[in-house]
């Protein structure tokens, strides 16, 4: 048996599972940490190592559990806090780690900090929150103004999202300690981690300044925090910055964030130049021995077949394969690996403040029907049953590189070396004995790799020449 991977995150795949559309166990319309549990077998038959569940918390979901009203428990729509210990032990035993969302920058209006720190100037919670006499100038993320005025205690409090989420006083010493509480509190629950929400502008305190170097001392206090535990805690952070040494800064000198998401690549379109340029100087910019992370979709950005790949299923395929090969851990968001399109949500249908509901409809599961689904569902691809059914199926593609990355030392840990070629090709080493290329253009192309193909996205088997959109994955010679 190959050694385990050292941190178990090294070559992984996460799968983001946005518990609301993925699977539901009591027919409400509504997916549940039930329904998820319900579906290990396919997550496991997939081959992912984690899986990062988007807010699990109670929360008036003004911003759809990004608006957390009590961080020590569950949201009844998804179940009970037994629910996500009986799906955490579920997962263990499978080897699949659960990661949650936390969401530290805000807190619900309705959380009881903020009841109390609105109630006067005197609570005690006052100081938790960002109060001022007057409102500055700043716009807040969704529209309208960053500050809003409270009454009864007559000042305006800031937010940089909803006026119904506002922003947490990272300066104040006690937020930090609650905080620490709230990760032990799950990390002895067996949680294996945090993708953490809005990481990049964390401290705020005058607002407006995205990366304080405060941020930096939370990360390394969570850091020391999450290496006490055995095996250690992924911080996995939501790094929303378009600045690659920006990005490598939230990795600290390795002790900082494990992994912090690269968001230039997920917007570098599927284009030959840029994504090599993004992946080389990634792969530069980070400190020695730390991780990148790849992802193309999430539930706050178009799905990626419709966002880049023009809904086409080879191009599909060939983002699939650079996601799967690149060093790092790649996360898949649920339906990228059936190539799930963006769906049209119907204007009476709209729940999101910000538009995003059409990257966050039910999972096509098509062995069980969705009833009265809160979301329509769409996708309009094949679903995972007429999937897993197909040998040639975008699935059972995707499934075929998970498995052939996780066998092969190279794609676990190998360095990630470019090689130069033609234009629209992109092409680089793992490791010295393996090769991925990828055509991302309409013409065939030659290639000078010596080897036999592992894995092509056209079932071909031929080192030397690419169809137009083909990838391949070469075992050199
Ligand atoms: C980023 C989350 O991914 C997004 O869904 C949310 O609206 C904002 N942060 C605010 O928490
Ligand atoms: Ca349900």
């Amino acid at each position: 048996m190959a050694p385990p991977r050292q941190p178990w995150w090294t070559g992984g795949v996460l799968y983001q599972a946005y518990p609301r559309s993925f699977a539901d166990s009591n027919g409400d319309g509504i997916g549940d940490l039930a329904g998820l549990r319900g579906r290990l077998d396919y997550l496991q038959w997939l081959g992912v190592d984690g899986i990062w569940l988007n807010p699990t918390f109670p929360s008036p979901n003004r911003d759809w559990g990004y608006d957390v009203s009590d961080y020590r428990s569950v949201h009844p729509d998804l179940g009970t806090i037994e629910d996500l210990d009986a799906l955490i032990a579920a997962t263990g035993e499978v080897g699949i780690r659960i990661l949650l969302d936390l969401v530290p920058a805000h807190t619900s209006d309705q959380h009881e900090w903020f009841l109390e720190s609105r109630s006067s100037r005197e609570s005690p919670r006052r100081p938790w929150y960002i109060w001022r006499d007057g409102a500055e100038e700043q716009d807040s993320v969704f529209g309208g103004k960053a500050w809003t005025y409270d009454e009864p205690a007559g000042q305006y409090y800031h937010h940089l999202f909803l006026p119904e989420q506002p922003d947490l006083n990272w300066m104040q010493p006690d937020v930090r300690d609650a905080f620490d509480e709230i990760l032990r509190f799950w990390f002895e629950r067996g949680v294996a981690g945090f993708r953490i929400d809005v990481v990049h502008e964390l401290v705020k305190d005058p607002p407006g300044q995205s990366n304080r170097p405060e941020i930096h001392s939370v990360l390394r206090r969570w850091r020391a925090l999450a290496d006490g535990y055995d095996p250690e805690r992924l911080l996995l952070g939501e790094t929303w910055v378009l600045d690659l040494d920006e990005l490598a800064s939230f990795y600290g000198q390795a002790d900082e964030l494990q992994l912090g998401f690269n968001f230039p690549f997920m917007f570098a379109g599927l284009d030959a130049a840029a994504l090599a340029d993004v992946v080389k100087r990634t792969e530069y910019v980070l400190p020695a021995g730390s991780l990148p992370v790849w992802a193309l979709s999430n539930h706050d950005v178009v799905r990626f077949p419709t966002r880049v790949c023009d809904e086409d299923d080879a191009k599909v395929r060939c983002a699939l394969l650079a996601l799967l090969t690149l060093r790092g851990t790649s996360v898949l968001y649920y339906g990228d690996e059936l190539g799930m399109r963006q769906v049209d949500i119907p204007s009476d249908r709209v729940f999101d403040v910000h538009g995003r509901d059409g990257a966050r409809t039910p999972m096509l599961w098509g062995d069980a029907e969705w009833r009265d689904p809160w979301l329509p569902v769409g996708g309009n691809v094949a679903s995972v049953a007429e999937q897993r059914a197909d040998p040639g199926s975008v699935l059972s593609f995707c499934r075929e590189a998970i498995a052939l990355r996780g066998g092969r030392d190279d794609l676990i840990a190998g360095a990630y070396t470019p090689l130069a070629g033609q234009a629209g090709i992109w092409a680089w080493r793992r490791g010295e004995g393996t090769a991925v290329a990828i055509n991302l253009t309409d013409s065939p192309a030659n290639l000078s790799l010596a080897g036999d193909v592992l894995l092509s996205t056209k079932g071909r088997d031929d080192p030397s020449r690419l169809e137009p959109w083909e990838g391949v994955v070469v075992a050199l010679t």
